[in-house]
């Protein structure tokens, strides 16, 4: 595809949209440059989206710099995270719906919450949590399915100054046990059991497995979703709906300072254990509930929907804190994309007359697979906006989701960001930009992204150019530590290319100076749009007591951009066979999650490896994607014939 093809089909935006939208083209040309020359000035104005307790004085304190690094917003101001969600809407729209719950089986009734039930189940919740003795700063893991209760405990946990932690309810019980070890929970709130697509996970069970031995002081809040039969740990459990009918419904908010963490959220990196990345109150509040409005077009009235699952960042930012903090109509969904058939989405659009729709490619892949019929049957008026988040989608993906379910009339966001930084960092403005499918297009607001050599760290100026994408300059919703590691945070982010920040991710500037992301650069990779350090498969393969050895690669996947390849080396006498095979997966699930399922599991009877020792993950990269003429130089490998075996046996992995 030449620069020169992308630009031709790039899609403008219809006057319509144009009229109605916050940003138009002129707008967002004067805005970005007023953020990039004055972002005190910039900052200090769009602050005042949120509500101050103690208005700040300083906007910002930021040093990029190895060994020093800081990153601080409206550092002396005051806050409550949960107050500015809540508590200011009710004068003017305490009777307005904040949140729709659809369930995840159709036959049963959505629910309409509105900001002043909000108020009052999350002031329960944060009295519930109180009378666990949580108070602030204190770690409270969220382990729940997609029930409103999940959005109340975030709520009620900033409302008291607590610090959440959401753990995906499909994470393992290991998985689970090493989060709530990792950020010293003193609480975790669940349920009995997640209905998901027809199916029940049972939750408590899960925590059961998790805590029983070694968390005997960690208390249990469980939350009655099915009304399954559950296992107590004796005093230790406490049934949220007895506890809830003991406290009252109203719980002052706290004062908390701007830059005191709201919430720890575990991701994957290139290596070792996922890590705890920590979000502040007041910056990562302005930028959440910026992005929300600006990059969606969100007025008041609207009804917007991302379908993520909070386990996840988009959920935190896109799901409760971004639009709450708007005051708008967020919808949560319980289900799947394809229960009780591949026209859920569709159908849920239709029934809430949702506006703005906000998914991932490794979705809309699945359900083009599926056939238009599934979306024809569904009105789908209502949509205003579309957009993606989680991977670069391809071009055929982009298209159907333009033309079947946007019937071209939609402009599309294809908005690209990170856990780390909070919200959206490059995006195309819905008013503002025509759309090239599959380009994440144009910086946000105060965003400075560059381009620069991998090899030399040096600055690639121009446009039709290509190199890892790093970030000049803070935002106010970055990131701030490593949860307990801030070195690790300060190696992980600014110890590659110094002075800035480095995203993990490489990317292209075309010859009109859009941006288009192409993927990352680490031993990242992204599977259905979710995260996962190779390392940690490996360590979870490894792990397995007739496992020698293992290196995990991603390879192209039809429908979930990458799936997980792993070559493993059996400890000695250990034969290879297909019950083997499913063994080890199922063994990869239970440590870490079904997500992380390997793919393919090659038996290899050694690794490339350099003399030194270390594995030659180019060259595995290569075999798992079939392309054997790109080897390069094998030379240097301590035995170059491990690599004519693995090619010889690719076929029969
Ligand atoms: C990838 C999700 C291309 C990228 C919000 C990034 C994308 C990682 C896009 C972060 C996009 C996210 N186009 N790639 N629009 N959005 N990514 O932390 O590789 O779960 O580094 O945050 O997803 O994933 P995370």
């Amino acid at each position: 595809m030449t620069d020169q093809l992308t630009s031709m089909a790039a899609h403008a935006p219809s006057d319509d949209v144009i009229a109605k939208a916050h940003v138009d083209a002129a707008k967002y040309d004067s805005m970005y440059a007023a953020s990039i020359a004055d972002p005190d000035g910039f900052w200090r104005e769009q602050a005042q989206r949120v509500d101050w307790i103690k208005p700040f004085t300083q906007v910002r304190d930021v040093d990029f710099t190895l060994g020093n690094v800081h990153i601080n917003w409206f550092a002396d101001g005051t806050l409550n995270v949960a107050a500015n969600c809540i508590d200011r809407h009710l004068a003017t729209r305490g009777d307005q719906t904040a949140i729709i719950w659809e369930p995840d089986d159709p036959k049963d009734e959505a629910l309409h919450i509105t900001y002043r039930q909000l108020h009052s189940n999350v002031c329960r919740m944060a009295n519930v949590l109180k009378s666990l003795g949580v108070g602030r700063g204190d770690r409270v893991v969220i382990y729940l399915p997609m029930i409103p209760e999940a959005a109340y405990a975030m709520l009620a946990c900033a409302r008291i100054g607590a610090i959440h932690s959401v753990v995906f309810a499909g994470f393992s019980p290991d998985a689970l046990g090493a989060r709530v070890n990792g950020c010293d929970a003193k609480v975790v709130i669940t349920a009995d059991g997640a209905p998901r697509g027809g199916r029940v996970t049972n939750l408590k069970d899960n925590v059961n497995k998790a805590l029983l031995n070694d968390f005997d002081d960690v208390t249990c809040l469980v939350v009655r979703r099915t009304g399954q039969q559950v296992a107590w740990r004796g005093d230790l459990d406490v049934w949220y709906h007895e506890a809830a009918e003991t406290v009252s419904d109203d719980c002052p908010p706290e004062e908390m300072n701007a830059e005191d963490p709201l919430f720890i959220l575990y991701t994957s990196g290139s290596t070792g254990q996922p890590k705890g990345v920590v979000h502040t109150s007041g910056g990562y509040l302005v930028y959440a509930a910026m992005t929300q409005q600006i990059t969606f077009d969100y007025h008041d009235g609207d009804i917007f929907w991302c379908s993520a699952d909070v386990g996840w960042v988009t959920g935190h930012s896109y799901i409760v804190y971004g639009p709450l903090a708007n005051g708008a109509t967020t919808l949560m969904f319980e289900g799947v994309p394809t229960y009780p058939d591949a026209s859920r989405f569709w159908q849920v659009c239709e029934k809430h007359k949702v506006n703005q729709f906000y998914t991932a490619p490794t979705a809309i892949r699945a359900l083009m697979g599926q056939g238009n019929s599934f979306v024809e049957g569904s009105d789908l008026s209502s949509l205003r906006l579309l957009g993606t988040v989680g991977e670069p989608i391809n071009p055929e993906a982009w298209n159907w989701y333009n033309e079947v379910v946007g019937k071209g009339k939609c402009p599309i966001v294809d908005t690209w960001w990170q856990t780390e930084t909070g919200g959206h960092m490059m995006t195309p403005l819905p008013g503002a930009h025509a759309t090239k499918p599959g380009a994440a297009q144009k910086p946000f607001f105060g965003v400075k992204p560059l381009v620069l050599d991998p090899a030399s760290g040096a600055v690639v100026e121009g446009n039709g150019v290509e190199g890892v994408l790093v970030i000049a300059d803070s935002w106010p919703g970055q990131m701030r530590t490593v949860w307990g590691d801030h070195a690790r945070f300060e190696k992980t982010y600014f110890a590659d290319y110094k002075g800035y920040y480095f995203s993990g991710d490489g990317c292209r500037r075309d010859a009109d100076g859009d941006y288009w992301i192409t993927g990352r650069v680490d031993d990242v990779i992204n599977v259905s749009g979710h995260r996962m350090g190779t390392a940690e498969v490996e360590s979870a393969l490894v792990a397995h007591e007739k496992v020698a050895e293992a290196a995990v690669v991603g390879f192209p996947h039809d429908i979930k951009g990458q799936g997980i390849y792993c070559y493993v080396t059996l400890m000695n006498g250990q034969e290879p066979s297909d019950e083997l095979r499913t063994e080890l997966r199922n063994w990869v699930r239970s440590e870490i999650g079904p997500i992380a399922s390997p793919d393919v599991i090659q038996w290899a009877p050694g690794l490339p490896k350099t003399r030194s020792g270390k594995i030659m993950r180019r060259i595995l990269r290569k075999i798992a994607e079939n392309d054997f003429g790109a080897l390069g130089d094998t030379s240097t490998l301590a035995d170059p014939s491990v690599v004519d075996d693995l090619i010889e046996n690719r076929a029969k992995a």
